[in-house]
């Protein structure tokens, strides 16, 4: 059960090596968060992200979840919901953070359509799918958070990322439909739109403008959670920005340095 605050006893992590989500993760832990199940493809990566969350004092588990393996969802997140969190909590999952991701490689993409079908299979599909079952999952529990990393790159295509852009874009709008569907429910969505954020998924790109960090992303995380916010842009200017840039003609648009 999460505390008067919004801050969750139990959290999953769809993604769990994301750097983003673990930003959150040990944030979270620091507060009050006890489990945290961290589900994603096994790799050394996610038991060492793991065995950091228990240093920190969680009960941290890993859990192998594929986001394009949809037919696996229901039965492998189905476990996690049917053992939840600890002691008091035994049952819940007060949040689910769905991190998984795929940049891609746009110019490599548009040459080999299969590639780009995995990148929208990833970053839309799989969250549908994924979404779908946490989200009746929650429902079953009468409460609980779905928090959707989306992305500013969703706002508006652009040429320089639109395969990326356009998955954002159909995960953003189901996001925010699916917050609409279980309004009332008890189950609240979150959708959290970051610009450029420093992780491994952006090395070796020039940042774009008001370009941030995990440990914002994940400060901004906790503070929608106490506001039980549907949408939360990191950092916050760039909700102004993107109004902006969201009306721009495209041939501004396509001059446009980001
Ligand atoms: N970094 C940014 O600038 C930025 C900006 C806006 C939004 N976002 C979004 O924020 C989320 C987290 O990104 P990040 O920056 O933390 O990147 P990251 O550290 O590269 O994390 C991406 C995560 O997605 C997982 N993943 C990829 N394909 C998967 C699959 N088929 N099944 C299960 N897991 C899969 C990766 O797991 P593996 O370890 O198995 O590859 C990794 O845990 C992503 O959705 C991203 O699109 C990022």
């Amino acid at each position: 059960m999460k505390d008067a605050f919004g801050i969750p006893q139990s959290l999953l992590v769809l993604g769990g090596s994301s750097e983003i989500a673990l930003a959150t993760a040990r944030r979270l832990v620091a507060r009050r968060t006890r489990t945290v199940w961290l589900a994603g493809r096994p790799s050394p990566a996610l038991d060492a992200a793991a065995e950091q969350l228990r240093d920190l004092g969680a009960d941290a588990r890993t859990v192998a979840f594929d986001a394009l393996d949809c037919a696996s969802h229901e039965e492998v997140l189905g476990k996690v919901f049917a053992e939840g969190g600890t002691g008091s909590d035994a049952g819940d999952v007060d949040m689910v953070l769905l991190a998984f991701g795929v940049l891609g490689d746009q110019a490599h993409d548009e040459n080999e359509p299969l590639s780009a079908v995995r990148v929208a299979q990833t970053n839309y599909t799989g969250a549908v799918s994924a979404g779908l079952v946490c989200a009746k999952a929650l429902q079953a529990q009468g409460h609980g958070s779905l928090v959707v990393l989306s992305s500013v790159a969703g706002e508006r295509a652009r040429r320089a990322n639109f395969i990326y852009g356009s998955s954002k874009a159909g995960l953003d709008a189901f996001a925010q439909g699916l917050g609409d569907a279980l309004h009332g429910t008890g189950v609240h969505v979150m959708v959290v739109r970051p610009g450029f954020v420093r992780t491994k998924m952006t090395a070796g790109r020039t940042p774009a403008p008001l370009a941030t960090t995990p440990s914002a992303v994940a400060r901004a995380i906790e503070t929608g959670l106490v506001r039980r916010a549907e949408l939360v842009w990191v950092p916050g200017p760039l909700r102004l920005v993107m109004s902006a840039v969201r009306h721009a003609p495209r041939p501004v648009l396509r001059r446009l340095p980001m």
